[in-house]
């Protein structure tokens, strides 16, 4: 395992993650107790964001106060609206992060920052971070969880109310619930795409010659609906068996926050079509919005139904 991703693995470990749980519960109920009863919602900005972004800034230490700015600048970051902006989020995001880790180094808190803070500078460590690489690890989990899990949750809630019979078959068999994430991971992608890699030699790929040191992108997007490998791809299937997609991408550098992703989407589905026994789109489906960049795609609003609330 690269150095870099085992400094950080130990502390998204499906057993840790495990240990978030009734705290994801609480903070996913309290959400949906603020969502208005009976009445219209929009879920993106009501649940499916606020969600993993409490998780994460809690999980990293992120003061209260400033949670909101740094979602600004981490979406403006991920989908900036010129690259003038999307560098000076940038920036701004980083400056953010390197006084924060500096605030992190006097107080020993309970937090992962604080603990990586720690491994950066355990004397004698076997390969402790550098500040540099301390201030990329904190950038990257922090954007990472505030920009992708949003999607999968406002996904599998979209697919769902959209194919009336998935949701009926959901709500007749709850425990179908980790079959719907990952239906919809496969279904719509939330990260569409890999970061760039580039070629170390000449290779043939179906076709297309790709030279030495050309930069290659790969589909995750593609890849999930290759009809090869899954039957009737473009259908939205809860009972669908056969290979597993590749929503977290493959090998080296398989996503260090799958089991993080997959345990706030399977609380956050399931509480809310506990919740909202009547939950229903409040729009258009042809209507809806994606906001696509790179590397994300996902709604930029799910308006919904809430109907009556309580057990069916
Ligand atoms: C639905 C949610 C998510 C999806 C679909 C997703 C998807 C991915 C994909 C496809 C990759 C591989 C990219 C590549 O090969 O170039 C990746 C890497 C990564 N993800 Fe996620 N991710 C999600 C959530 C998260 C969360 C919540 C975190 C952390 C808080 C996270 C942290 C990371 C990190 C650190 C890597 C880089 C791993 C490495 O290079 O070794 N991800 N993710």
């Amino acid at each position: 395992m690269p150095r870099l991703r085992r400094l950080v693995a130990g502390h998204f470990t499906p057993a840790r993650i495990a240990a978030l749980r009734p705290r994801i519960v609480e903070i996913a109920a309290d959400l949906l107790a603020g969502l208005p009863e009976p009445g219209t919602a929009d879920l993106v900005s009501g649940y499916a964001l606020p969600l993993p972004v409490t998780v994460i800034c809690e999980l990293f230490g992120v003061p209260e106060a400033d949670r909101t700015v740094f979602h600004v600048w981490s979406n403006e970051l991920v989908m900036p609206a010129s690259p003038q902006t999307g560098a000076s989020a940038a920036g701004a995001l980083g400056a953010y992060l390197a006084d924060l880790i500096h605030r992190k180094r006097g107080a020993q808190e309970a937090d992962l920052l604080s603990d990586l803070v720690a491994t950066a500078r355990e004397p004698g460590a076997e390969s402790p971070l550098t500040s540099e690489e301390l201030l990329g690890m904190a950038f990257l989990l922090l954007v990472a969880g505030h920009e992708t899990t949003v999607n999968l949750i406002s996904a599998t809630v979209h697919a769902l109310l959209t194919h009336p019979d998935q949701l009926e078959l959901l709500r007749s068999e709850p425990e179908l619930v980790g079959s719907a994430v990952e239906e919809a991971l496969r279904h719509y992608a939330p990260v569409h795409a890999t970061a760039f890699r580039f070629a170390a030699e000449p290779l043939d790929l179906a076709g297309t010659h790709i030279p030495t040191g050309d930069a290659v992108q790969i589909s995750l997007a593609a890849a999930s609906r290759d009809p090869l490998h899954f039957p009737d791809p473009d259908r939205f299937d809860l009972r669908r068996q056969g290979p597993a997609h590749l929503a977290f991408g493959h090998g080296l550098h398989h996503c260090l926050g799958a089991p993080l992703a997959r345990t706030e989407a399977v609380i956050a589905v399931r509480l809310l079509l506990h919740h909202c026994p009547d939950l229903a789109l409040a729009a258009d489906p042809a209507a809806l919005t994606w906001r696509t960049s790179m590397l994300v795609r996902g709604l930029s609003e799910l308006p919904v139904r809430i109907g009556s609330v309580g057990a069916r």
